[in-house]
Formats: structure tokens, sequence, C-alpha cells
């Protein structure tokens, strides 16, 4: 059943699907040794910490699921200012991490020539690497912002039920922006692409699920971050009728012990990106959830640098893990986390062993 060696993991898609729909304890077992033995093969015993800035939590946009959608009036809104932006910068370079991660709602307020700044700002201060998660942005701004230093860019196609995509993503008037070939272009453009999707979005199916995972390898991606969904009560989601538009045994759910999986099977699929092990894994179990992640296929976990002030209303959806406590607490928590699993934090930037790979190949 398992390849012969692990240097070239391979998995038919019906082999995921059966992997998916898999609730034997002992055959679990062996999924979650197969993934952590690929990623040590692959991407070593480091742990990368990548200092999490919620920049602004504006949003123009409707996604069904997101609480920082649009029409939640809610919301009290925030945006960083450039100082800010640097003193947190500032501090990851002095945690020793290797990159930061600006990310925000899809938000027009954070022009072109702003985040061209702030980008070209931390790099000259802190020589951090630098990744971008601000959404769907023009061609010409993601550009703009490579050439001022950015490193990395993260936008998760979110599922690839085109149906259940358009359905809960109306798009921007006047503009449709196709997330896959955005992600091509970014990797034209010399960006480490990350992107990942959601477990358990009402109306996604095994097959669906399975569809993504076999995406993440076509797209060849260097970083893939995957989390359960979870319910915003401001949002169409709350809506109980949307848990049953499949029929039983159809609904992925989105549950701790799925994202495991898709975790493993995405290190098996893909054993050089970078897979972190998520806030939203850490919300549904706060004990021990980062942890499972990191010994089942994960090498990066994302400590939040967000100002206290802004971090409780970067409010994506409820009770997320880490909602009150410091950067400082965040990092020795992680840092104590790690160690205790045997694991090293890594240095330096922590590029992801599959960039390295295709430019070599290249
Ligand atoms: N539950 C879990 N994850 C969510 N995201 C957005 N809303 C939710 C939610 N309700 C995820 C999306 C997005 C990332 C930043 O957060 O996948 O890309
Ligand atoms: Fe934030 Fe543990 S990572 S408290």
């Amino acid at each position: 059943m398992f390849g012969t060696t692990v240097k070239e993991p391979a998995l038919t898609r019906e082999e995921l699907l059966t992997w998916l729909r898999e609730e034997d304890p002992a055959r679990l077992s062996q999924l979650w040794q197969w993934a952590d033995r690929v990623r040590q093969e692959f991407v070593g015993g480091e742990v990368h910490l990548r200092g999490l800035i919620e920049i602004s939590n504006h949003c123009v946009r409707l996604c069904a699921y997101c609480g920082l959608r649009a029409p939640n009036t809610e919301l009290v809104r925030y945006r960083m200012s450039g100082d800010e932006i640097l003193a947190c910068a500032r501090q990851a370079a002095a945690l020793g991490y290797g990159t930061v991660v600006l990310q925000a709602g899809e938000d027009p307020g954070l022009t072109r020539d702003f985040v061209r700044e702030i980008v070209r700002r931390i790099k000259e201060t802190t020589g951090l690497a630098i990744t971008l998660s601000l959404g769907e942005r023009d061609e010409e701004e993601l550009w703009a912002w490579r050439q001022a230093g950015a490193d990395r860019y993260l936008l998760r196609f979110e599922t690839s039920q085109a149906e259940l995509y358009q359905r809960y993503h109306p798009p921007k008037p006047g503009s449709t922006v196709d997330r896959l070939y955005l992600l091509k272009r970014l990797r034209e453009m010399g960006y480490e692409v990350g992107s990942g999707v959601m477990i358990g979005l009402p109306g996604q199916t095994y097959a669906g699920l399975a569809n993504d995972l076999w995406l993440f390898r076509e797209l060849d991606l260097d970083m893939i971050g995957v989390g359960p969904f979870i319910v915003h009560p401001r949002t169409p989601l709350a809506d109980p009728a949307f848990a049953r538009i499949l029929p039983d045994g159809e609904q992925v759910p989105a549950s701790e012990l799925m994202t495991y999986k898709v975790i493993a099977l995405s290190r098996i699929l893909c054993p050089r990106a970078n897979i972190p092990s998520t806030t939203a894994l850490a919300t549904l179990n706060r004990k021990n959830g980062r942890e499972l992640g990191l010994v089942r296929g994960a090498n990066v976990v994302m400590p939040n640098l967000t100002p206290p002030q802004y971090r409780i209303r970067y409010e994506i959806y409820p009770n997320k893990a880490c909602l009150r406590e410091t950067p400082d607490e965040c990092h020795a928590c992680l840092q104590m986390r790690v160690e205790s699993l045997g694991r090293v934090v890594g240095r330096g930037p922590g590029t992801s062993p599959n960039y390295r790979y295709r430019m070599a190949k290249d």
C-alpha cells in the first residue's frame, strides 16, 4: 500500500478518497507516521516561525464564510499605520524570526504605494523575508510589491468545486478574477507561492476535497495552508440550512481529524512544501492541536504579532486561539511547544524547499 520509497511519494486519486474516509485508528496512525517520515526526509526537523501581522481588517468583499466581509457592520474596522507595521516587523526580527506575513482583508485603502513603501522599509531595516496575504490584487500591484522586495504571496483558492466557489465568493462589481490564474502569475513574477483551502465548507464533498489536494500538487505549491471551517455568527453560512445542503455521508466534516488527514496527505503529495499547523486548527484543539499538526506533516507555525487592540478585531471566525495573548506570550508558548516535540526552531528565512528545488531545476 505504501510506496517502497519515500523519495517518490505517490497516491492515486482513489487512494486519496479512501484516506479521507478512513476512520480506523490503526490505519490512521500509519498515515500519520508516513507523513511524518516524509516531512523529516524532505524538509527536516526544523519548525519555522512566521510572524503574522494582521495589518487591516477592512474588506470590500462578500465571502460568505468570513467575519471580515464588508456587510458585517458590527465589526470595528482598523488599518495599522506604516510605523506600527514597522514596529511589529522589528519585533519579529528581535524574536529571531526569518519572515513576517502581512495579512489583511481585501482593502483598497492599502494602496499600491503604501504597501510598496512598507515592504521597502521592512526590507531595509530588518532584512526579513516578506510574505504578503492581501487578497486578489491587480497584477500591476503584485509586480510593484515584488520589485520592492516582497518574497512570498499567500492566496488560498478555498475550494476547487467551481459551483461552490462561485456561490460563496460574489465577484467584485465589474471584475472576475480567476484565483488559479493569479497563482500562476504570482509564480511567474518569482514569488514563492502559497495557497490552500478550508476543510468542511458547507457543500464540500469528499471528491471535491480529494480534487483540492490533487490541485496542490499540480500547482506545485511552495506553501500549503489548510484549516477547518469555523462558523461565524454574522455571516450567511451561520444559517443552519447550509449545514444540510448535501446528502448524509457526502458532506466533509469541518473536524480536527479531517484537518490532520488533509495536512498529512498534503505532505505526502507535496513533500517539499512548507505546511503550517494553523491557528484555525489550534482553535479546535487548544491543548495540543498545533503539536499534532506538526507531527502529522506540518513544519511551520505562525505566531501572531498583531498588537492586542487590533488582534481582537481581526475576527475571521470567533474564539480564535491566541486572541488575548501578547506577541511575547505567543512566542514563548510556541517555542515551548516545538521543543516539547524534540524539534528545533528554524533559523534564517525558511525559504520553501519546493521553491529552491524548482529554482534549481529551471
Ligand atoms: N473559518 C475558517 N477559516 C476561515 N477563513 C476565512 N473565514 C474562515 C472561517 N469562517 C480562512 C480562509 C482565508 C484565510 C485567511 O482564513 O481560508 O483564506
Ligand atoms: Fe499564542 Fe500559544 S501561540 S498563546
